[in-house]
């Protein structure tokens, strides 16, 4: 039977990297995923371009039953040290927005570079590999997989989240939790679009594609500033996105379309100077004008001039157009969440090594762990970091 200083399961970001860092530190590493290829969200990733950290990363933007635990191995492996790694090999990137840093040319260059780190370690990767049972004995886990088994007194548990099902997500990490005793919190779909009810949907559909910069926020007070689009089954862009983690089923959200206009202000000048002008082409000057006409025929905005607009209607227009209250079906679900929220209960692992506490030697990183980013490459960041700090434990 073969033996390994440690054994990692799972050949995506945090796998990949915790591979990398352990194997140069001289340790035999076996990494095992049930795919054809490593790293496939990797590859999906920024539209093809990943955008592999953030300028910006800081624990408030992350969610997690315990908001602290992220802090230690993201102070300790930063955004900067990646920026390093992935200057090292040459890879060209930018900043497209509010600190996302995404490569020029392609995700590939990300998985080749982290494939390149684990052959620096001589790490053994085995593709298409299943892990059908793990025990544990004195000497530490044995594994069977299809085909042979192997010993190793480490084992690191680096499988990912429910998300995308296509590119090879399971529960199997909840599962390796629950068997060593440790709690799995519930888990629910994030950085995911929103659908909505057939009424509003039927009205809006016609919508999609039209993306209007906006500020959303949650029932809980959380904020964002980005882009809504409007879609065939709902609301998504990044303002959606980022606000459906935070966002409870039942609950609204409100969304103010005109985040940078005093509409009361605009309204009243444009009253004094057009009188007759009506207040479609007046709004159409702020908002995408297909939207503003798909509000008159719902019924939302009057069909009138801006002098016969009254009190009344004008407070009730700004209401709609900069407190929007839109309470959602459903999400979209695990089929196209970018990430999964909740996860292995961070209070049963160390935050200095991600080792759980009772168990020696079993270890959690990347998103099986109940710790989820913002959008914009702080996932990502957290894989990256929280691997780092595994692997210095192994
Ligand atoms: P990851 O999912 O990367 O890897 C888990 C690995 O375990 C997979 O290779 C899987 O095949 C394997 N596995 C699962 N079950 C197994 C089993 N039973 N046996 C063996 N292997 C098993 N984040 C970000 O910061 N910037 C971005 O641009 C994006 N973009 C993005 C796009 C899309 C479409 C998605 C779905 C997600 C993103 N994300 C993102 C999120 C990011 O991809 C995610 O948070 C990280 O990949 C998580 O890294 P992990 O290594 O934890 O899991």
């Amino acid at each position: 039977m073969e033996q390994f200083d440690a054994v990692i399961i799972g050949a995506g970001a945090a796998g990949l990297f915790c591979a990398a860092q352990a194997g140069q530190a001289g340790l035999r590493v076996l990494l095992l995923d049930n795919g054809k290829k490593p790293g496939r969200k990797i590859l999906m990733s920024g539209g093809g371009r990943c955008n592999f950290t953030n300028l910006y990363v800081e624990p408030a933007a992350y969610l997690s039953a315990n908001p602290h635990f992220c802090k230690s191995a993201l102070a300790r492996y930063t955004q900067w040290d990646f920026i390093d790694l992935v200057g090292k090999y040459g890879i060209a990137w930018h900043e497209k927005t509010l600190g996302q840093l995404f490569c020029d040319d392609s995700a590939q260059q990300i998985v080749d570079m982290l494939v390149a780190e684990c052959e620096k370690g001589n790490v053994t990767l085995r593709l298409r590999s299943e892990v059908l049972s793990i025990e544990r004995d004195e000497q530490g886990y044995l594994l069977a997989l299809n085909g042979d088994s192997v010993r190793t007194p480490k084992l690191v548990i680096a499988s990912g989240g429910l998300s995308m099902p296509g590119l090879g997500a399971s529960p199997f990490g909840y599962k390796v939790a629950e068997q060593f005793g440790l709690k799995v919190l519930p888990t629910r779909a994030g950085l995911v679009p929103f659908t909505l009810h057939k009424p509003l949907l039927a009205s809006l559909q016609v919508l999609s594609g039209v993306s209007v910069p906006s500020v959303v926020s949650a029932q809980d007070g959380t904020v964002f500033r980005e882009n809504v689009l409007f879609t065939h089954r709902g609301l998504s862009g990044p303002a959606i996105l980022q606000i459906s983690s935070y966002w409870q089923p039942g609950e609204k959200v409100t969304i103010n379309l005109l985040p940078d206009c005093d509409l009361n202000a605009f309204i009243d000048e444009q009253r004094n100077a057009h009188p007759n002008q009506s207040l479609k082409n007046t709004l159409a000057m702020q908002l995408p004008k297909r939207l503003i006409e798909i509000l008159q025929q719902m019924g939302q905005i009057p069909d009138c001039t801006l002098k016969q607009l009254n009190v009344r209607q004008q407070e009730a227009l700004i209401e709609l157009l900069t407190a929007w209250q839109v309470q959602p079906n459903g999400t979209e679900g695990y089929r196209t969440a970018e990430v999964t929220l909740g996860g292995v209960d961070t209070h049963a692992l160390s935050s200095r090594t991600m080792e759980a506490r009772d168990v020696p030697g079993l270890y959690f990183i990347g998103e099986v762990v109940d710790v989820t980013g913002w959008l914009g490459g702080y996932n990502f960041q957290w894989a990256w970091a929280s691997a780092w700090a595994c692997a210095q434990a192994l």
